[in-house]
């Protein structure tokens, strides 16, 4: 499905976003992860390359638009161009109420899931357009860009901000070659979910029980959709927001 990409990964060290960094490997693409834990993406990537796939490491903040520019230009200087960036670094926390939450909490859920995604967007689109030939980009927002999941307020805020420079991407660039989509992504089991359930056990059996399918994805599954929209079988999808939630939003 993505044979002849090069596809960038943010948050490419556990989760959704390793397993897109295999999936996208397998499904052809030459893939590039990022993520701050340097070990992690490098065992991947080489992991990927033992099975016959191409796969390169550069470690990164997606705070830093400096780290984020330096990870795009190692995608263009190994494989020539980039394709497509999966925007999916995030941090969330189960948190405490608004009116209690540290600015410091607030500052950093912001950071990671709306900075992150525009200096990608900014860099990736960057040199999609000097290339020319256009390519695609998903972000990866949540049920809590929707609608108020019971996550933290910042949380629910910088989802909902996905989506609105999704939508905006989407609209800016249609004409030129370049498409832009953001996953809703549903309750899933990673690192980021076993550690809000850890904080907060009692938010596991509503999670589920607000899903139709009345379970949580595993991460391949969300990685699935974003190989989809990454690829040209979505070439008439753009300023998208497609549910992986196992039903959660339109229940
Ligand atoms: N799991 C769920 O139920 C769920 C539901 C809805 C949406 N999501 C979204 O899905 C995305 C992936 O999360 P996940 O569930 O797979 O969680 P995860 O396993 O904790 O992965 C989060 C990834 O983001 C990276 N990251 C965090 N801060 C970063 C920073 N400042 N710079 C660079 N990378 C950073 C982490 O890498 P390093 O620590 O190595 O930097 C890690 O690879 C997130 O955007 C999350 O909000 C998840």
């Amino acid at each position: 499905m993505l044979a002849g990409k090069t596809v960038m990964i943010t948050g490419a060290s556990s989760g959704i976003g390793a397993a897109a960094a295999r999936l996208f490997a397998a499904e052809g693409a030459a893939v590039v992860l990022t993520a701050r834990r340097e070990q992690l993406i490098e065992k991947i990537a080489a992991e990927i390359a033992e099975t016959g796939g191409q796969a390169l490491a550069v470690a990164g903040d997606v705070t830093v638009p400096a780290d984020v520019r330096r990870v795009v230009d190692a995608a263009v200087e190994t494989y020539g161009r980039l394709d497509g960036g999966f925007n999916n670094a995030g941090w969330a926390t189960a948190g405490t109420p608004l009116h209690e939450t540290d600015d410091a909490v607030f500052d950093q859920v912001i950071d990671v899931n709306v900075r992150g995604v525009w200096n990608c967007m900014k860099a990736q689109i960057t040199a999609m357009l000097a290339d020319g030939r256009g390519g695609a980009v998903v972000n990866t927002s949540s049920a809590a860009g929707v609608v108020a999941t019971g996550a933290t307020a910042s949380y629910i805020a910088a989802k909902h901000a996905v989506l609105g420079l999704t939508k905006a991407g989407g609209d800016e660039y249609g004409r030129r070659g370049i498409r832009v989509n953001a996953l809703v992504v549903g309750s899933t089991r990673t690192e980021l979910m076993d550690q809000v359930l850890a904080d907060t056990p009692s938010l596991e059996e509503s999670f589920v029980s607000r899903s139709m399918q009345k379970r949580m994805a595993d991460p391949v599954e969300v990685a699935q959709a974003a190989a989809w929209l990454l690829s040209d079988r979505s070439s008439f999808v753009t300023g998208g927001s497609v549910p992986v939630d196992g039903g959660w939003t339109a229940a």
